[in-house]
């Protein structure tokens, strides 16, 4: 078995700035309510010309450059996300043409807000076996064309954004050393994008409605709390770590109070716990490698530290795992 070393990371967000301000100019909402309960300031809205696949491809793009490959090298291309361009063909594919990624295989995957992380575990098993020993993993979202205005609860949570990272093949223990996943179809209801009607087949209902993200916050409130701290917990043990071992905790960035509890369950001190929802909001997919980038960008990050990130979402699915920064054994011709 080989590693799944992370040589490369890239992320996109739109210049356009939605701040709580602009938001109180059509919906009765206000900064000082959604500071206080979401911890969010602004988020990045993209624009006419911007949609997920040349979000997503700009943070491939910039991964590529950064661990010093041609995407051409690329043999495999997954990206997260729960807002493609268009049913057919896959955002990943379009990614693909965007790139020039000429050998990779491509596929995107769909489990919502932790399509990253889940998109990283599936990937690694192919660098792990040896299959492949260049994969690009990108989480991408545009959920600011499925926000419903009117529902205030919803629509102030979210932001547009995409974020990727490069996985290469290593001889040493570095990268993804676990994965822990999950579902709960069972508690689906809770956070919705397009209801049945929405799919109805030849002898349905003629009746379409525009599909809107839908979510009963309290509920999912409560299960993010709770899962953080389980999967990141099940991961830490899965890596052999416990939490004394663990340099910085990176939870899906969805509400500033979750993240608060999670980390207070799992006694992570503040300083260890990577926060930007204040400024770009809940990126869903995008939102953990955003996070990566900018935390190796401002230094927080370093080779060898051990990293904890935890995706959850819509399913409703989890999904954490443990990296260990760095490729030191990447091969030349691997790797810059
Ligand atoms: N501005 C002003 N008031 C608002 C508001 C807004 N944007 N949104 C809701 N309110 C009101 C509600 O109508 C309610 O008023 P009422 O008591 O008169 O009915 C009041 O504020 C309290 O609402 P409540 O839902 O209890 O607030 P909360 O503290 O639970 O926070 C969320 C709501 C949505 C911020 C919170 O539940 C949350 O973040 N949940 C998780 C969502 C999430 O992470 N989703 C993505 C997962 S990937």
């Amino acid at each position: 078995m080989y590693h799944a070393a992370v040589t490369g990371w890239g992320m996109y967000v739109p210049e356009h700035v939605l701040t709580n301000d602009d938001l109180t100019q059509f919906m009765d909402t206000s900064d000082e309510w959604i500071r206080s309960r979401t911890g969010i300031r602004e988020r990045r809205v993209a624009g006419a010309t911007e949609t997920t696949t040349t979000m997503a491809a700009a943070a491939g793009r910039a991964a590529c450059l950064k661990a010093g490959i041609d995407p051409t090298e690329l043999e495999l291309i997954i990206v997260g996300t729960f807002t493609p361009d268009q049913y057919m063909p896959s955002t990943a594919s379009l990614v693909q043409h965007e790139l020039g990624a000429s050998s990779a295989a491509a596929f995107d995957l769909n489990t919502a807000c932790s399509g990253f992380v889940y998109a990283m575990a599936v990937g690694s098993q192919f660098v792990q076996t040896g299959a492949y020993s260049r994969v690009l993993i990108i989480g991408a979202d545009f959920a600011s064309r499925f926000l419903d205005y009117s529902d205030r609860g919803t629509a102030i949570l979210f932001g547009d954004g995409a974020g990727a990272v490069v996985l290469q093949r290593s001889e040493k223990k570095e990268g993804v050393l676990s994965i822990e996943l999950g579902s709960d179809g069972s508690a689906g209801r809770h956070l919705t994008l397009g209801g049945a009607e929405s799919f109805v087949g030849l002898n349905g209902a003629r009746k379409i409605d525009r599909p809107f993200l839908k979510m009963n916050g309290a509920e999912v409130f409560r299960f993010a709390v709770r899962i953080m701290g389980e999967a990141a917990a099940t991961a830490t043990t899965k890596a052999g770590l416990t939490f004394d071992d663990i340099d910085l905790l990176i939870p899906h960035q969805a509400n500033s109070r979750i993240i608060e509890a999670a980390a207070k369950r799992l006694q992570m001190p503040r300083e260890r716990v990577w926060v930007n929802v204040d400024r770009y909001a809940n990126t869903s997919c995008a939102s953990i490698p955003i996070c990566l980038v900018e935390a190796e960008q401002t230094g927080r990050l370093t080779d060898g530290m051990n990293v904890v990130v935890i995706g959850f979402g819509g399913g409703l699915t989890w999904a954490a795992a443990v990296l260990r920064w760095g490729a030191t054994g990447v091969k030349r011709g691997d790797a810059t």
